[in-house]
């Protein structure tokens, strides 16, 4: 009698605990702590976001920044991004200037993580590669120029 009351007892117990770390108060202000979170992330994930006045295309190429453009792709990107239409680890690069806005590419280039979670195209190629490309955190000049050596990649003069 006297065990089985203990055991119904320790039971009831484990059920209280159980209850209150769980069920109660912690949940609610686990989905508060969220909700702020994600309102304190959201203008530092957009913080590096390009607009499209921050970019100027410009005829002829700059011969300079197509070569300072190779370097930084021979260094930092070549090892998942060739310049066929051949996928390695992601997309080739022939043409991509073609399928995608300067804008998106320099967004691609200076801040992936954004895009990997607010763009539709950019969830699409994550799908097809099933590799996520890491951060390469290039500042606007570096990627501008990386852009310009993607144009003479695709033929521009
Ligand atoms: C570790 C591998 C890796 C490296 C290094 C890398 N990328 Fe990527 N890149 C990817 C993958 C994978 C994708 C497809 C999107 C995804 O899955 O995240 C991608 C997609 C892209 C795209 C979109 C291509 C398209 O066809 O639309 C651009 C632009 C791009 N990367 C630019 C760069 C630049 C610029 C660098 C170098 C500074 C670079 N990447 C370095 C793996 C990489």
């Amino acid at each position: 009698m006297k065990l089985k009351t203990m055991i119904a007892e320790t039971l009831i117990l484990t059920g209280v605990i159980l209850f209150m770390s769980c069920g109660g108060g912690v949940d609610k202000n686990a989905k508060q702590v969220d909700l702020q979170e994600l309102q304190k992330n959201q203008p530092e994930t957009h913080g590096t976001e390009l607009k499209e006045s921050d970019i100027q295309i410009t005829n002829p190429l700059n011969a300079e920044w197509v070569t300072f453009g190779k370097n930084i792709y021979e260094l930092k990107c070549q090892s998942c991004h060739r310049l066929t239409e051949d996928k390695l680890v992601g997309p080739g690069w022939k043409n991509v200037t073609k399928r995608r806005k300067p804008l998106w590419i320099m967004n691609m280039a200076t801040n992936v993580d954004m895009m990997l979670e607010t763009d539709p195209e950019a969830q699409k190629l994550l799908e097809l590669c099933m590799v996520r490309m890491p951060n390469q955190n290039l500042a606007k000049e570096d990627a501008r120029k990386v852009l310009e050596f993607m144009r003479s990649n695709d033929g521009e003069k």
